[in-house]
């Protein structure tokens, strides 16, 4: 995650979620309220998002394997959203990087504040995305790293506490980077495509994770926990803490529709990114996090691009008389720069890549 621009901006004060918590009496500033229309709690299928067994793709016999198919391309077409169960990641690995990174947003406000995002930038403690005094805060204190290609580490904002923060989040990333790596393949046979066809795309990935600390909240009907967005990915992957509350929520027909992970499975949703290579096929999905009045929460975010020289845009096969290219072609660090530098709004950032927007 390259440095955005340094350009001379005042965010005005931004409280610590945790450090309101921590007061005698609570409360939360005016400025985290959102007017109704933004928190609308309409939300409240808990229907699930579609569950992709991972096992049964890499290994299923062939009725298996044809069955997993077809969801993963429904998953993608209709959800942009779905769970990866049997991914053969360790339970290990996962709960040693919910167990430090919990440990590290634990540790007191003064320790964190050592590694602050600065303003217009993306790696750090804090909250990122905010680009004026007037915009409204979320719910939410941030740790955000680049973790590959190794030269985007700022290894100088990486935690000292816990001591094995680091290697637990290199073991943790690791895997996620061989998982997406998988699932790229798959999604690519879903299309009828070259299943290399997102390997050559992406070159030497960019690979980011954001762990977002949710504090419980004395009015969660009244703030954002994350604001709606969509991400700047090709793909992301989540993991929620055991034990959190529900938080997450995706827009699916206008309505939100709250995500419950199943336990040691991973979430994971379509960016902007494969949204412009697939032509609009596969659409990145609007989502946002609450909060809740007694319960904390934790996520665990891994977001996976191409490379930032790569150019992106919708991918040839994706493309004749009959569907024009939705998309123009840009280079991803432009892209990536353009999110960045722009607050959290549902999918307008996409407008910057859409022929009419
Ligand atoms: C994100 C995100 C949701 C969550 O970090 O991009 O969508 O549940 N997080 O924390
Ligand atoms: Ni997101």
């Amino acid at each position: 995650m390259a440095p955005a621009s340094s350009f001379p901006i005042k965010v005005g004060h931004i409280h610590d979620v945790q450090e309101l918590m921590q007061a005698n009496e609570p409360h939360v500033p005016e400025r985290f309220i959102r007017n109704k229309v933004e928190t609308q709690a309409s939300a409240t299928t808990a229907s699930n998002i579609p569950v992709v067994d991972l096992s049964k793709l890499l290994n299923g016999d062939e009725t298996e394997f044809q069955s997993e198919m077809l969801k993963l391309s429904a998953s993608c077409e209709e959800w942009g959203f779905f769970q990866v169960i049997n991914h053969g990641i360790d339970e290990e690995v996962l709960s040693d990087i919910e167990k430090v990174a919990m440990e590290f947003f634990m540790l007191p406000a003064e320790e964190k504040r050592k590694r602050p995002i600065a303003p217009g930038m993306i790696q750090g403690y804090g909250q990122a995305f905010v680009f004026s005094e007037e915009q409204k805060l979320d719910w939410c204190n941030m740790l955000a790293l680049a973790i590959e290609p190794f030269s985007f580490r700022d290894l100088s904002l990486w935690p000292i506490y816990p001591p094995t923060f680091s290697e637990s989040l290199e073991n943790y990333s690791r895997e996620i980077n061989k998982l997406c790596q998988s699932l790229l393949r798959f999604i690519a046979m879903t299309l009828s495509l070259n299943k290399n066809v997102f390997e050559e795309i992406f070159g030497e990935a960019v690979q980011a994770v954001r762990m977002n600390y949710y504090p419980p909240c004395p009015r969660p009907d009244d703030v954002n926990g994350l604001s709606p967005h969509s991400d700047g990915s090709g793909l992301t992957v989540l993991l929620q803490r055991k034990g959190s509350s529900a938080g997450l929520q995706i827009l699916n027909n206008d309505t939100w529709v709250s995500v419950d992970p199943i336990p040691n499975a991973l979430i994971i949703n379509i960016g902007d990114t494969l949204e412009v290579l697939t032509n609009g096929k596969y659409k990145s999905v609007e989502h946002r996090a609450i909060t809740h009045k007694e319960k904390d929460r934790l996520s665990i975010v891994s977001f996976y691009a191409p490379s930032y020289d790569k150019e992106i845009g919708p991918m040839p096969e994706m493309v004749d008389e009959n569907n024009h290219a939705n998309y123009k072609i840009y280079s991803q660090g432009e892209y990536s720069k353009h999110y960045v530098t722009n607050k959290l709004q549902g999918k307008k950032t996409l407008d910057f890549a859409k022929i009419h927007p």
